[in-house]
């Protein structure tokens, strides 16, 4: 079942199942991370995590078609597969699930997974489909392996927010756990997009994290949020972004906007960003 130098890996469903039956009827708890690999510290995080509240941790790696538009970058996401099985090992992962397409998807598949609103609005209306891809892949992830807990990061928000919605809906007996957004020493978010950027780019890509923390200032402080927002706007076009796909205040259950009347005690509040840099879309996202 092993491969050489990383923890060992299963790469069909069968194998996987066989692996956590295993361990359940030896009164283990199972954690799982799902990645699609070029892993960062953003990546390690979830497994650190993964590790305090279970006591087997299964890591995932597939990158997902079903979650790439067709004009996205499917075909160049960054894959390299030793470096993570290395990274994955050193933290003491203790299996691997790096499954082939056709296990993922059979030659008939299709069921999809919608969540409705909360998957079509933000993220879901400049990427259409996407969510769809990413519900679908997560409910198969978590029905293969039936894991008592799976961890997804803050830094994709609504991402984290629609798996909740899901699981909820389809009665899957897992807990989803948010694990905060691990950051550059310049308050950029780690992901593997950032690779993208050119030194320039990453120059200017912080920018991005401190005009959402402009907004949700002026959000806690009752301020004008509607000119805090085209603040950001502006100071993000002047620091060198294409374009800006959103950046907006939200109610973070729900993504229903917030404006100056909405009581910030009552809601649980987000402000949530998207903009073009060079090759990278970059996200990111405060809690208010
Ligand atoms: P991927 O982009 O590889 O991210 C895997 C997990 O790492 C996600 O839960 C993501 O939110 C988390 N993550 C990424 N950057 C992070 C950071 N800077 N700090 C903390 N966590 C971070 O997200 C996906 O893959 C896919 O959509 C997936 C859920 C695996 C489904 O295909």
């Amino acid at each position: 079942m092993s491969d050489s130098s990383g923890p060992p890996t299963v790469r069909t469903v069968a194998d996987l199942r066989a692996a956590v039956a295993t361990w359940r009827s030896a009164g283990e708890t199972i954690a799982l991370v799902p990645t699609m690999g070029a892993l960062h510290e953003g990546h390690l995080s979830l497994v650190r995590a993964a590790h305090a509240n279970a006591s087997k941790v299964v890591a995932t790696l597939f990158v997902n078609p079903t979650q790439f538009g067709e004009n996205e970058d499917l075909s160049t996401y960054p894959r390299d597969e030793d470096r993570d099985r290395e990274l994955f090992a050193q933290e003491k992962v203790d299996l691997l699930f790096a499954p082939a397409i056709d296990q993922m998807y059979g030659e008939n598949d299709s069921t999809r997974i919608d969540v409705g609103e909360l998957g079509t609005c933000l993220d879901g209306e400049y990427r259409p489909g996407f969510f769809v891809g990413v519900a679908t892949v997560v409910a198969k992830l978590l029905l293969q392996s039936l894991p008592d807990v799976a961890l997804f990061g803050e830094k994709d928000f609504q991402q984290l927010q629609v798996i909740r919605r899901m699981v909820s809906d389809l009665h899957i007996p897992v807990e989803i756990m948010g694990v905060p957004t691990v950051r550059e020493a310049d308050g950029l978010a780690l992901s593997s997009r950032n690779a993208y950027l050119t030194p320039e780019e990453r120059e200017a890509a912080p920018a991005l994290y401190s005009v959402l923390n402009k907004i949700a200032d002026a959000a806690r402080s009752g301020g004008d949020l509607p000119a805090a927002i085209d603040d950001g706007m502006d100071e993000l076009r002047a620091a060198g972004f294409s374009s800006v796909d959103y950046l907006t205040v939200r109610n973070a259950d729900t993504f229903a906007v917030i404006d100056a009347s909405t009581d910030l005690q009552r809601f649980p509040g987000r402000v949530l960003g998207a903009a073009h840099l060079g090759k990278a879309r970059l996200i990111d996202n405060v809690k208010l």
